[in-house]
């Protein structure tokens, strides 16, 4: 007999159409593999949701995914309910997959919440890890929540470091260049293209969050770095990784159109950075690296055959030098941006948790 794995998803923008995409196309072999049925109780975005008693039907999430696509919101559909969801309202008795493709603040209330009463969590959103020790610690707890899409898009970083950690070996350094908009930037500069030029191409292209200040600050790659740390237990905060930005600070309070109006500005010292950096035969990257005893996280100069120097365009690396992996560190290395790769790590979460959740309804 077939079970059903319920599932809510949380966003429906670029990485969760791309998810329910995903889900549509593997819901049979799933069945057939593993004999569990992935279904939908509810698809939600900024507006508001669409819900079933039971599971969503394909017409109605295919309905959803049409309108999303011709960038409509789910509130425009008859069947939907309209304003913000009370997510506990939807929770039924048995543990379900709550799935956070968001990019939004303050989930970890409602994600907690619901972890306590027995759920599980699979994230892309990095926030709700990366708000205080407490929420991260709550929703990891006993394998709560899995979340590897949100350090390295679709690349197995977090399962890697995972798979460390529990063969009981001792991580002494990460080093990585880990954000695909600052790589794609960084190959731009040494192309001889002006910075102002490549940010706005990667923020018309949407390559770079809306406001593209939250990839140039280094707060994407500083949540990434932190993730990682307190995967390896380590009881940081967000301050104990402090990005470095590409702008200076009076940069940082005015609008985004402002700051693309005036991100010309920056042209002439990142052109010189560079030039600098390659008349002493080096490359420049943003780099972070990690250790037990504090992080840094910045533009980096770095000898051309160095692994980092040797990325190109958005590619992500990750290097992780251990007590077992010493003298050649285990390295991963691959795309690190993209809907498409990064919902293939979110579906992979949620098929692992549907997994251990099927297991423990047949025993
Ligand atoms: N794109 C990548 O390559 C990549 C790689 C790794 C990780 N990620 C992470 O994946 C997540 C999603 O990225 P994305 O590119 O898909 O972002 P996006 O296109 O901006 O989509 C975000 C979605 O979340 C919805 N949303 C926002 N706040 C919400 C709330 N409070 N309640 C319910 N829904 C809410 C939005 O609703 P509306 O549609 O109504 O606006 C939208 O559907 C982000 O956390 C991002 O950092 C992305």
């Amino acid at each position: 007999m077939t079970g059903e794995i319920t599932m809510i998803q949380l966003g429906l923008g670029g990485v969760g159409q791309a998810l329910t995409h995903q889900v549509l196309a593997c819901q049979a072999a799933l069945e057939q593999r593993y004999g569990f049925a992935l279904c939908y109780r509810a698809l939600v975005d900024r507006s508001g949701a669409l819900v079933a008693e039971q599971s969503l039907d394909r017409a109605t999430i295919q309905a959803a995914l049409d309108a999303k696509q011709q960038g409509a919101t789910l509130a425009t559909l008859p069947q939907a309910q309209r304003g913000p969801i009370n997510l506990a309202d939807m929770l039924p008795d048995h543990p379900i997959i709550i799935v956070d493709v968001t990019a939004a603040d303050g989930m970890e209330t409602l994600l907690t919440a619901a972890v306590a009463a027995g759920h599980r969590i699979v994230l892309a959103n990095k926030r709700p890890l990366t708000a205080g020790l407490d929420a991260f610690q709550a929703l990891t707890e006993h394998g709560a929540t899995r979340y590897e899409a949100t350090v390295g898009a679709g690349l197995p970083v977090i399962s890697a470091l995972q798979a460390l950690l529990d063969g009981g070996d001792v991580v002494r350094s990460i080093e990585a260049s880990m954000s695909g908009t600052l790589g794609y930037l960084c190959t731009a500069l040494e192309e001889g293209r002006p910075l102002s030029a490549a940010v706005r191409i990667a923020h018309e292209n949407g390559w770079t969050e809306p406001d593209p200040r939250d990839d140039l600050s280094g707060a994407d790659v500083a949540r990434k770095a932190l993730i990682l740390a307190r995967t390896c237990g380590l009881a940081w905060e967000m301050n104990d990784v402090p990005g470095e930005p590409w702008f200076p600070p009076p940069m940082a309070v005015v609008s985004v159109n402002e700051f693309m109006q005036r991100v010309g500005e920056l042209d002439a010292d990142m052109a010189g950075r560079v030039t600098a950096a390659r008349a002493k035969g080096m490359a420049l990257r943003y780099a972070a690296v990690m250790e037990p005893a504090g992080a840094s996280v910045g533009l980096r100069e770095l000898p051309l055959e160095h692994p980092l120097a040797t990325l190109r365009g958005t590619d992500n690396l990750f290097s992780f030098t251990t007590d077992r992996y010493t003298n050649q560190p285990l390295v991963v290395r691959g795309p690190g941006a993209g809907v498409d790769v990064t919902a293939a790590g979110v579906l992979g979460d949620i098929v692992a948790t549907a997994r251990e959740l099927s297991e423990r309804h047949r025993a």
